[in-house]
């Protein structure tokens, strides 16, 4: 399910992919399919397949459940309340306007191919323009007639409801329509694209949300029209041409950025697949994100305008930040994307983008420093520009090789260069402190593994929570403990014992009187203190959520057991044999943990001591607990500093 709207890579039992929740370059999005759960282990965003699409496709509970059975063909029953009948008017209208949209996109194609006015205006126009009939229909182009009300009287005609009409941006109904002349309430009512030629635009699953229709005559002030927003079309999150281009720029793992529907026209023209535009609007963050579900790689087609190239740098910026590789290619002064290639061959085309793509921030570094080299004081402003974007850069190992490569561009010594970036970096971080990204966000290169004993931390979280993803992932597994008795003769007998994880671990830890700080593991502990070892099911499915959300963070497998053998460097020949480690090892830390706490605990009692008895208690119950915590350490095989 989460499929279709992630490229996801099988790894093991699970698949990962790039998170849509957040910024990262290298997946960390789990999907276990088995389980039918989610997890990223960057953001820390987990659920099952409705909270994915409510998160994903910003939907309500309702709304989720509605769109999965809708997909699936499962039928829901609805129990009315005010909320559902709030959401299914909402979900009415929406579908009303792609229907009037759909309409109307039939009807403008229809005026285009199959009318006398269409045919001599709107289709020998794309000719000219190179485009054949397979491209104006896979684009779904069309022409809508050059007369005031054509379309809006036909689509009224055939029942279409004018408030949609108009809602969808088709029909413009003036504030001082007569509403009230009932014989006709579409009096005074215009189509919004007359005489233009049209471009549908299409969400992601090709539906159509709006238009944007080019004027074919010199003299008329708008060159294009688009669409207003509304209820199923909002610029700011629509790309043009993403519903054909999704699959070519996850196979291609690179999306071309054109300017305009054109651009993205003529380059399918000459083959390339993988391109979107704007349209319109300048780049924004959550088209930026759109791009991110398939690719980390942008390319940006420019005309070779310097002033237009200069005005889009901080829109390049954004894509940075987002973690993005940018790559430019810039066309001669005077071609645009679409221009070039129809001077041009296909393979001419191809070999021209391929020679000049550029990477982003060694071009900005060229353009700006043609400009400076000569002048110092537009030097050191060009430092710190380019330093600003570097710095954009969530990923550390990115950052330094620009950082190299910006140094050679502007004959400029590296290590100044670097002072000036962290220089940044610490600015951006005081500004904005819960800004993790920086380089110490989680990777599955780089995932969360259980942390030898640290002395520093005082609290058990770290402990709980390995005990508690053992119990959780392993409970029902079992293990060999061998057993040692000494008998009356002083003979030594070893006996192997074969016990449940679960048993072995709550029992070590209740002899010894071990207290969970943490609620959420403390009660997921005392369901393992019963008699029947409790499934994985039912904490996934338990209706608290902080107790279904823990156990999927911790059972959705970020490392394995041999990941553990290896991240504690723990030599264990025999792979069964980890397990066993992995749980006395978790159970020792844990009870170390305690003991050290205990410790610090004593230590400071015994400075605020005043009494001599009080100290001399003290200092006995002190050095007890540090010879305990000796055995401890070394049992752990483990030197415990401090
Ligand atoms: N655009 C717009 N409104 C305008 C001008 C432009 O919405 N008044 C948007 C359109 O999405 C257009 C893009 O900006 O596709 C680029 O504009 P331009 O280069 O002028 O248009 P082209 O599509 O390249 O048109 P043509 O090549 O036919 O001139
Ligand atoms: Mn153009």
């Amino acid at each position: 399910m989460v499929g279709d709207f992630l490229t996801l890579k099988k790894r093991g039992v699970n698949y990962i992919a790039r998170c849509p929740f957040h910024n990262e370059k290298t997946p960390s999005f789990n999907v276990n399919p088995v389980r039918n759960i989610y997890k990223c282990f960057g953001c820390g965003k987990g659920g099952d397949s409705v909270s994915f699409v409510m998160e994903h496709e910003k939907l309500t509970y309702p709304e989720a459940l509605r769109y999965l059975a809708k997909k699936y063909n499962i039928e829901i029953e609805e129990i009315y309340n005010r909320d559902i009948e709030e959401e299914k008017k909402l979900e009415n209208e929406r579908e009303s306007l792609y229907v009037v949209n759909a309409y109307a996109q039939k009807y403008f194609t229809e005026t285009l191919l199959n009318t006398d006015e269409g045919r001599s205006i709107g289709l020998s126009y794309f000719k000219e323009r190179g485009l054949t009939d397979e491209i104006i229909n896979k684009f779904q182009l069309g022409y809508a007639p050059d007369r005031r009300t054509a379309f809006t009287d036909t689509a009224i005609k055939e029942g279409y409801n004018l408030d949609y009409l108009v809602k969808a941006g088709l029909t413009i109904r003036p504030e001082s329509n007569p509403d009230s002349n009932i014989q006709n309430p579409a009096s005074g009512c215009f189509d919004r694209f007359a005489g233009r030629i049209m471009f549908p635009i299409h969400n992601i699953t090709g539906r159509v949300i709006g238009f944007g229709g080019r004027a074919l005559k010199k003299d008329i002030k708008a060159k294009y029209v688009n669409s207003p927003e509304s209820e199923i079309y909002h610029k700011s999150n629509v790309l043009y041409g993403m519903n054909i281009a999704r699959k070519a720029i996850s196979n291609e793992d690179n999306c071309y950025l054109v300017e305009g529907y054109m651009d993205v026209i003529s380059m399918h023209i000459v083959g390339i697949e993988n391109v979107v535009a704007s349209s319109g609007t300048s780049l924004t963050v959550e088209q930026i994100r759109i791009i991110k579900r398939y690719t980390s790689n942008i390319t940006i087609m420019y005309d070779g305008d310097p002033a237009g190239i200069k005005a889009s740098f901080r829109g390049i910026d954004m894509i940075l930040e987002e973690g993005l590789n940018v790559r430019v290619v810039l066309f001669p002064e005077g071609d645009d994307p679409d221009s070039y290639s129809r001077k041009h061959s296909e393979s001419e085309v191809k070999s021209f983008i391929n020679g000049n793509k550029t990477d982003f921030i060694r071009f900005k570094a060229q353009l700006l420093y043609q400009d400076a080299k000569n002048d110092p004081i537009k030097k050191s402003e060009l430092i710190r520009q380019i330093v600003e974007s570097i710095a954009l850069m969530p990923n550390a190992i990115n950052r330094t090789v620009f950082i190299q490569e910006c140094s050679k561009i502007m004959k400029m010594d590296e290590q100044s260069l670097l002072t000036e970036l962290n220089k940044t970096l610490r600015r951006r971080f005081a500004k904005n402190a819960d800004n993790a990204q920086y380089d110490d966000y989680i990777t599955i290169d780089n995932p969360p593994v259980p942390q030898p004993v640290d002395s520093n931390r005082d609290t058990s979280e770290h402990n709980e929570k390995e005990i508690i993803r053992l119990l959780l992932n392993y409970g029902e597994k079992s293990i060999q403990m061998k057993t040692e008795e000494t008998d009356a003769d002083g003979h030594v007998k070893t006996e192997v014992e074969t016990i449940i994880v679960a048993r072995f671990i709550v029992e070590n830890l209740l002899v010894d009187n071990i207290n969970f700080e943490h609620d959420i593991y403390r009660k997921i502990f005392d369901a393992y203190s019963g008699e029947a070892v409790p499934t994985l099911e039912h904490f996934i499915h338990h209706e608290d959520k902080e107790i279904s959300t823990t156990a999927i963070d911790l059972t959705t497998f970020p490392y394995f057991l041999s990941d553990w053998k290896k991240k504690q460097g723990i030599e264990v020949q025999k792979e069964e044999d980890i397990l066993k480690v992995a749980v006395e090892f978790a159970i020792y830390s844990f009870k170390l943990k305690k003991l050290m706490q205990m410790i610090s605990q004593t230590q400071k009692e015994l400075e605020n001591a005043t009494s001599d008895d009080d100290i001399l208690d003290l200092m006995t119950k002190k050095k007890n607990l540090d010879h305990a915590k000796n055995a401890f350490s070394k049992e752990l095989g483990w030197v415990v500093l401090r």
